[in-house]
């Protein structure tokens, strides 16, 4: 796949002098051109800039021996692994039938360096299989990984990726949906191993908050640390995501972090005191509303891995609240014909503003095939079940006036943690889809709901799952505190933030990728955006070719974060797609290397 692809067009050294020109002398550049466009490209496997093996070694010893070459979490089920670095035999039935297994569990493809939990961005070039004969090549995996176990490991890996101008990805749970912490040919960085929890019950840092605060390593998932607040008496809690499994230091603050804690604190950055930063010249720093502030405001909501690798974060944190929750399904099976299920899911959906207003939290799905309709649950934090059952009722009268069969059911909780782990249902790993995904505004879900359920419509016939969280960012937080994050503002206006999960398979031959690709952008996103104009884009759970992503992403932010971007890292030591200062990078040659178009 390194072979001469593309036959330069001009002078290999008038592009490198060009490249050198406007990136500076210090790092190497690859030629090349590709669809009739000049590009400067990071080094790659076979590459003439590519490290030696002697440095390679070097490095390794330098971050522990904790360097490996990469193997994808598919390979025992295969004979062997033909990589850019070397062919290796992989088949072992024992770890074939573990990996089979696990495949769909989320902590299973957690624990492995480089899986990348949502298949699409890795390319699926070594799944699990029956068939040992089938083959395994790296796709869009990485090349080599860290496991960092130290500070001075992580400063290691992103100094080397510098120096030699490799592809640099930092790898946490893998959960990214966007494929950003997976690349072809790159090197990782893994944190997952980053596992540190302190507490205090008095923060003492800068800023105005003297409150009780949690510092989390950067491999910190939910589930640990809501584990861990659990335990201190009285118990507390702290913003976080949803699922469980999603880590808290990670790409979830710095996309912003919503979850059902979000109507009462706001997002998991708007809760952020602290972080430790190593930026790309390799500096450890210190991020705080004092220190590098710009820094701290850019990691709390401007994207993931855009601005340094976060090595430790610091939250505040809060009483538990006792809470309840209510579930709800309705489907054709529960109901007579599609006209009334729409009807059902058109009532549901107008009290999204009733609901956050209340405080109330909503998670739902709805599917394709068959139709149905599952939200699982409706949270209310801090409220009895009959608070809660007082301010969904009105909704359930509709449905019942309606003729909408439907099942419903609810559970009462002295804690949300407890709430939290027996209502929210585990999610898989393993599946291969393209995401996209818009948020609604306030106004337009008061002036425009019609069209937004026309939109619903649209983005089911498509072939695309919805998935919906109700919150408000602006519920609880107060206002003077709206603007002290790099979230695009308008989010604090949203009350439904959307998912569209487009199914596609890593190796669909390239036309149907198009296809879906065209589909997800421009049907069902597309929809999404016409129906609420005054929404936005969650960059942790949205669709990275939009058009405008600057401003769907980030509105206003954009230019102080660009700023930012050019500060720490000028010469883009770090990638992630569509993340601010990226406009000219792209993964050239069917999503392989990493290039600067000149
Ligand atoms: C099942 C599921 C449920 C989800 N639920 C929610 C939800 O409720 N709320 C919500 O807001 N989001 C949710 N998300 C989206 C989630 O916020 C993103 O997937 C997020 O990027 C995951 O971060 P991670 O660090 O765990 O994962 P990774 O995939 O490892 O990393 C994601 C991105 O962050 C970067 N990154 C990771 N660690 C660091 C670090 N230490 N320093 C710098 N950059 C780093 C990576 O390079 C990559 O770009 C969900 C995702 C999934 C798959
Ligand atoms: C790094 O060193 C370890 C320990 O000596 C070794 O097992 C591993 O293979 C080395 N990694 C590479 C990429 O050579
Ligand atoms: C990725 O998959 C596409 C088919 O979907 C294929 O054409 C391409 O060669 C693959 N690239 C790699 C590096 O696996
Ligand atoms: C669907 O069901 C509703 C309510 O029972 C009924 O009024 C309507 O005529 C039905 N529509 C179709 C197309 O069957
Ligand atoms: C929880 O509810 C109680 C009583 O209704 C109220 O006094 C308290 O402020 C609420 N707590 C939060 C965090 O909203
Ligand atoms: C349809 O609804 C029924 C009862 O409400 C439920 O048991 C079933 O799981 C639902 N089916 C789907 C596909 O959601």
């Amino acid at each position: 796949m390194k072979a001469g692809v593309i036959g330069l067009l001009f002078s290999a050294t008038v592009l490198a002098q060009e490249a050198a020109a406007t990136f500076g002398p210090l790092t190497q550049w690859v030629p090349r051109t590709w669809n009739g466009a000049n590009y400067a490209c990071k080094c790659h496997p076979g590459d003439y800039c590519w490290p030696k093996p002697i440095e390679w070694s070097n490095l390794n010893a330098t971050v522990g021996g904790n360097l490996r070459v990469n193997i994808p979490i598919g390979a025992p089920c295969h004979n062997r692994f033909e990589g850019p670095l070397g062919t290796v035999n992989t088949y072992n039935a024992a770890q074939c039938a573990a990996v089979t297994a696990g495949f769909p569990d989320e902590q299973f493809q957690i624990e492995h360096p480089t899986a990348g939990l949502w298949t699409y961005f890795t390319n699926d070039t070594c799944r699990p299989t029956t068939n040992p004969t089938d083959s395994c090549t790296l796709g869009y995996y990485p090349a080599l990984y860290i496991t960092a176990k130290t500070i001075g490991h992580i400063q290691a890996g992103i100094n080397f990726a510098r120096k030699n101008n490799l592809r640099l990805i930092i790898r946490n749970t893998g959960h990214d949906f966007l494929g950003r912490s997976v690349g072809w040919g790159s090197l990782v960085i893994n944190t997952h191993r980053f596992k540190s929890i302190s507490t205090t019950n008095k923060w003492n840092g800068p800023g105005s908050y003297k409150g009780p605060a949690i510092t989390a390593g950067a491999g910190v998932q939910a589930f640990e640390a809501l584990q861990h607040l659990n335990s201190f008496k009285p118990p507390r809690i702290m913003v976080t995501g949803e699922c469980a499994t999603v880590g808290i230091a990670g790409g979830l603050v710095q996309g912003g972090g919503h979850g059902p804690l979000t109507n009462f604190y706001g997002f998991l950055a708007d809760t952020a005191l602290q972080f430790k930063v190593i930026t790309a010249d390799g500096t450890l720093r210190t991020a705080n509303a004092q220190t590098n502030s710009d820094l701290f405001w850019a990691l709390r909501g401007g994207g993931p891995a855009a601005f340094g690798v976060i090595v430790e974060a610091t939250y505040k944190t809060f009483n538990d609240l006792p809470s309840s929750g209510i579930n709800l399904d309705i489907n054709l099976s529960t109901n007579t014909n599609e006209t009334l299920y729409w009807e059902a899911v058109r009532k549901f959906h107008s009290y999204s503003n009733n609901f956050v207003d209340n405080g109330l939290y909503v998670y739902y799905e709805i599917g394709p095939v068959p139709l149905n309709l599952h939200v699982h649950p409706i949270v209310g934090i801090n409220k009895t079940l009959p608070q809660l059952q007082a301010i969904v009722q009105p909704l359930f009268n509709d449905l019942n006036a309606l003729g909408v069969g439907y099942t419903t059911s609810s559970q009462t909780f002295s804690s949300f943690y407890a709430l939290y782990n027996a209502m929210f249902e585990g999610e898989m790993a393993g599946n291969s889809a393209l995401t996209g995904g818009w948020t609604l505004a306030r106004t337009d879900v008061e002036n425009n709901h019609p069209s937004i359920i026309e939109a619903f419509k649209t983005v089911i016939n498509a072939g695309s799952f919805i998935v919906g969280h109700m919150w408000s960012a602006g519920h609880g937080l107060p206002r003077n505190e709206w603007g002290n994050i790099a979230i695009n503002p308008k989010f604090r206006n949203v009350v439904d933030k959307l998912i569209t999960i487009v199914p596609v398979s890593g190796d669909a031959p390239l036309a149907a990728k198009e296809e879906a690709q065209n589909r997800l952008t421009n049907v069902v996103d597309g929809a999404l955006r016409a129906a609420s104009p005054n929404g936005a884009s969650y960059i942790n759970e949205a669709d990275p070719f939009q058009p405008n992503w600057q401003d769907a992403f980030f509105g206003t932010n954009y230019p102080r974060l660009l700023q930012i971007r050019k500060k720490y890292d000028p010469n883009g030591v770090f990638y992630s797609v569509s993340t601010p200062g990226t406009e000219q990078w792209e993964q050239i040659e069917t999503g392989t290397r990493l290039c600067k178009k000149l």
